[in-house]
């Protein structure tokens, strides 16, 4: 099923490309509230600003479309179903895997949102390359959204109101989905999460950290840094992380159909860590304790297993106890509450 997806992805990156190519790009706004920001310990983003520049109109589009239960077949599940703000835009920490249309359920974790405009690639598996495509595939899959594109597209045309609006954010006079998928990437782009604790103490802001909280910092760098590095915590690789032996999930095997890549999923970012629970593409574990425990004690060989992960023939972390509640503290240093209240992400129509 993947597959074709590939093929069809791949030809509607095409086409929407070319309308891109063609289209004049609108005016950017002056008011700061839409305005992107890089925050200033984050990489450069990744996301393609020059063809898709963020205005008040695009990003007020964008999340009106984001909570628009329209979007799916029935009309009964939005992005927002999934992707909550509470948890960082991740999903409900009840819901391991994730619910869509007729309660069907999908075959992975929610992962959260934040700061989508610096990731080069999405899923746990990278199978998407490109933020305009990614709702290409939570709208038709059939345990999401369950509904097409062209669907979509006729549902928003016939509204009384969305055809003003993309008129307003684009100039157009028809709703195309290469728009629509602009709008809702000028407002995923939008939630940049760098505002925790962390943060603060990082760029010298007078927030200090306790001195557990250092320690785990440190302990963090020495033991998990080589895959969770830098300011987004990740080195968007794909590792295999010794969950499981077996792996009835692929991971980047099904993108790469390459033996050597079974069981390796992609290094999330940790920030907001502590909110995103369940954790790992499975939901395998409930805490960060077991987590922990996992990296600790529960590491399990395979063929793919990361070297890291088996040193001197030994599988796992060393980590005592202690060391482990000094990382749990730190990790919880990644949670960014202005980010979680943020008004700007609401639904306000
Ligand atoms: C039924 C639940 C569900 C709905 C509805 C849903 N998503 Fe998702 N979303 C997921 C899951 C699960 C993943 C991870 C998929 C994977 O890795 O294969 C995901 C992944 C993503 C990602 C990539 C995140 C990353 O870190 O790589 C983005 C962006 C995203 N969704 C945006 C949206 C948008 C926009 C909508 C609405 C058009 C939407 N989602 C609707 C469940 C959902
Ligand atoms: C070999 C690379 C590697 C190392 C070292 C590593 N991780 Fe991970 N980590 C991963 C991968 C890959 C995943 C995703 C696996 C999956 O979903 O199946 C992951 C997932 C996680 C998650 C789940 C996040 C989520 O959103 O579900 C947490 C938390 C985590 N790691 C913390 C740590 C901590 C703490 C350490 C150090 C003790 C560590 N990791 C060391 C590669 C690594």
């Amino acid at each position: 099923m993947r597959k074709n997806w590939n093929a069809r992805l791949a030809w509607g990156w095409a086409c929407v490309l070319m309308v891109l190519a063609s289209c004049k790009a609108p005016q950017e706004n002056p008011d700061n509230t839409y305005a992107f920001v890089k925050p200033a310990n984050f990489p450069e983003p990744t996301y393609t600003f020059d063809n898709n520049p963020v205005t008040k109109e695009g990003f007020l589009l964008g999340r009106r479309l984001f909570f628009d239960p329209l979007l799916s077949r029935d009309g009964s599940v939005s992005c927002n179903n999934c992707h909550i703000q509470s948890t960082a835009f991740a999903d409900s920490q009840q819901h391991p895997l994730s619910i869509g249309v007729d309660n069907r359920v999908g075959i992975r974790n929610s992962p959260s949102l934040a700061n989508m405009a610096f990731m080069p690639e999405f899923f746990w598996d990278g199978g998407v390359t490109h933020l305009d495509f990614v709702p290409i595939n939570a709208i038709e899959a059939s345990f999401e959204m369950d509904e097409t594109l062209a669907n979509v597209v006729a549902k928003l045309n016939a509204d009384p109101t969305y055809p003003t609006l993309f008129k307003e954010a684009f100039g157009v006079e028809k709703v195309t989905s290469p728009y629509m998928l602009q709008a809702l990437s000028q407002f995923m782009v939008m939630m940049v999460s760098a505002n925790s604790k962390y943060d603060k103490y990082k760029r010298g802001e007078g927030q200090t950290l306790t001195s557990d909280e250092l320690e785990g910092l440190q302990l963090f760098q020495a033991k998990c840094g080589s895959c969770h590095s830098g300011e987004l915590f990740t080195d968007f690789s794909y590792r295999n992380n010794g969950i499981s032996t077996t792996f009835s999930d692929e991971g980047r095997a099904r993108i790469s159909e390459f033996a050597g890549d079974i069981g390796k999923f992609r290094v999330p970012s940790l920030r907001n860590v502590a909110l995103t629970a369940p954790y790992m593409h499975n939901a395998r574990f409930r805490t960060l304790a077991d987590v922990l425990q996992h990296y600790a004690e529960g590491v399990k060989p395979s063929a793919t297993l990361d070297a890291s992960l088996q040193k001197d023939g030994k599988l796992g972390i060393a980590m005592t106890q202690d060391e482990q509640q000094k990382i749990i503290a730190f990790l919880r240093t990644l949670t960014d509450q202005d980010f979680r209240s943020d008004t700007r992400f609401q639904n306000a129509d």
